[in-house]
């Protein structure tokens, strides 16, 4: 079941000169983990911002093709351009690349309860899942504190719970972790990956870290002047290194180098993953 169906989209933001979005067609099943990559400026964020119809509804400009979005839960289906944004924030969760810019509140838990007080529910429900929330970010015994005062691996994931909090089907991130260290790089992509295995949420990332799209998602997209220009599963993406860097997108070191150890006969195929290198590295090619 496709829960994300975009056909023919463009768009151009008001004032801009050119097309940021020109022409983009794909879907995304249900509990699909799809992988968006590209240069800088390829129109990543600006797709995002047409999943939860933020585009056109908020931001306007010259908009052209359909987004739809189909609850999986009740089957309903929403074109994002007749639905409000509130209404579609309860099927798709957008959480955006700098945290800080999603969090105002006093306390962690006033964060995470904010939009749920918007949706009217009655007070068991918001602390239902509130809880919920809380225990699948993390973050729980943090309930209190200041958000500025979070690391910024947790800053990131109170923005995750937040949108979580919605009880979203599809949860669509952009460079959730642009801004962390590894440290909380692991953990953001970690939840992230937790989210859609044990939770059946349906993700769309926008991760500029290839190394972990090649390694978590099921399908990748690859973005360049506000078109799709590549499509497939990780290990067919990591076939196209040549063409990936003529694009730009900055290849990991586990594919520089197995695509170096391929060339000289070393490996016979490429690999995703540097754990697969002591397994693969005695299958020579022929
Ligand atoms: N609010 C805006 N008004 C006008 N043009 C915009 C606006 N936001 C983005 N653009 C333009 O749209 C194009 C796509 O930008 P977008 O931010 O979607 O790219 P991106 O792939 O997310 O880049 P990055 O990797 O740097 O985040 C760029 O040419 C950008 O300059
Ligand atoms: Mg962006």
């Amino acid at each position: 079941m496709n829960v994300i169906t975009v056909e023919g989209l463009s768009f151009k933001y008001r004032r801009a000169e050119r097309h940021s979005l020109r022409d983009i067609s794909f879907s995304v099943k249900k509990g699909e983990l799809v992988g968006i990559i590209g240069p800088s400026g390829s129109g990543k964020s600006t797709l995002c911002l047409t999943l939860n119809g933020i585009i056109p509804n908020s931001i306007k400009g010259e908009f052209r093709g359909t987004v739809i979005i189909r609850d999986p839960r009740t089957g309903e289906e929403f074109n994002t351009r007749e639905t409000p944004v509130p209404r579609l924030s309860t099927v798709v969760g957008l959480v955006l690349q700098n945290p800080e810019s999603q969090l105002f509140n006093m306390t962690v838990e006033e964060e995470i309860a904010f939009g749920l007080e918007n949706l009217g529910l009655e007070r068991n429900e918001v602390l239902r899942r509130l809880r919920w929330a809380l225990e699948v970010t993390g973050l729980k015994g943090l309930e209190r504190e200041f958000p500025p005062n979070l690391s910024g691996g947790q800053q990131q994931r109170l923005a995750i719970a937040a949108v979580l909090a919605m009880e979203p089907a599809i949860i669509v991130l952009d460079e959730p972790t642009s801004q962390l260290d590894p440290v909380g790089r692991k953990e953001v992509l970690g939840l992230v990956s937790l989210l859609n295995r044990e939770h059946g949420i349906t993700v769309v990332l926008v991760e500029h870290h290839t190394d972990y799209i090649l390694r978590y998602a099921d399908r990748v997209l690859v973005m360049a002047d506000g078109s799709i220009v590549m499509e497939g599963k990780p290990a067919e993406i990591a076939e196209e290194a040549e063409e990936l860097r003529k694009l730009g997108v900055k290849l990991p070191p586990v594919l520089e180098i197995s695509h170096e150890l391929r060339k000289r006969q070393l490996l016979d195929r490429v690999v995703l993953t540097p754990e697969e290198f002591p397994s693969r590295i005695g299958h020579r090619a022929r």
